[in-house]
């Protein structure tokens, strides 16, 4: 059973999840209104991803015994200035949510619940992919130039990206 300071926590982290999720959603929006295909679809892959993470948090909790109680979600930025300021946004986000990452490991910790922080170790070590992700696609940016025949080679690059549904949790 979990408890109940945990239990919260793990709450907030899915809303939090779901947040990124709507965030990313709007990104891939804005580049679609641009345009620019292959950006729009590497934010929609990251969206859906953002999902699955929400939902295995939810899954775990649930088989804890606990209650997943979903809350609000603010509205994310409609638009960006760049295609390399949406990138730097994602970045500090995934920064972000490394932070809140690390916070629940050390709450599980504190709190002794060797189960949870086990459980908390697939997050840490998708959030290195996570920031890795984002880092490399500001200095493609940062390289190529935010227009022209850069700009277009990187949409097509991502174009690439495809869904591929994580493994689930062990
Ligand atoms: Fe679920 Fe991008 O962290």
């Amino acid at each position: 059973m979990l408890k109940k300071s945990m239990e919260k926590a793990l709450n907030q982290q899915i809303n939090a999840e779901l947040s990124s999720a709507y965030l990313y959603l709007s990104m891939s929006a804005h580049f679609q209104a641009m345009n620019l295909k292959g950006f729009a679809n590497w934010m929609r892959v990251q969206a859906m991803e953002e999902f699955t993470h929400a939902d295995r948090l939810s899954a775990y909790v649930l088989d804890r015994g606990g209650r997943v109680q979903l809350m609000a979600i603010d509205s994310p930025p409609l638009t960006w200035e760049s295609a390399l300021a949406v990138f730097q946004d994602t970045y500090r986000h995934e920064q972000k949510v490394t932070s809140l990452i690390n916070d629940l490991v050390d709450l599980a910790i504190k709190e002794k619940d060797h189960a949870t922080n086990n459980f908390l170790q697939w997050f840490v070590n998708e959030q290195v992919e996570e920031e890795a992700n984002a880092e490399a696609l500001v200095q493609q940016l940062k390289l190529t130039g935010d227009a022209g025949p850069g700009l277009l080679m990187l949409d097509r690059e991502l174009a690439q990206r495809a869904f591929i549904p994580p493994a689930p949790a062990a």
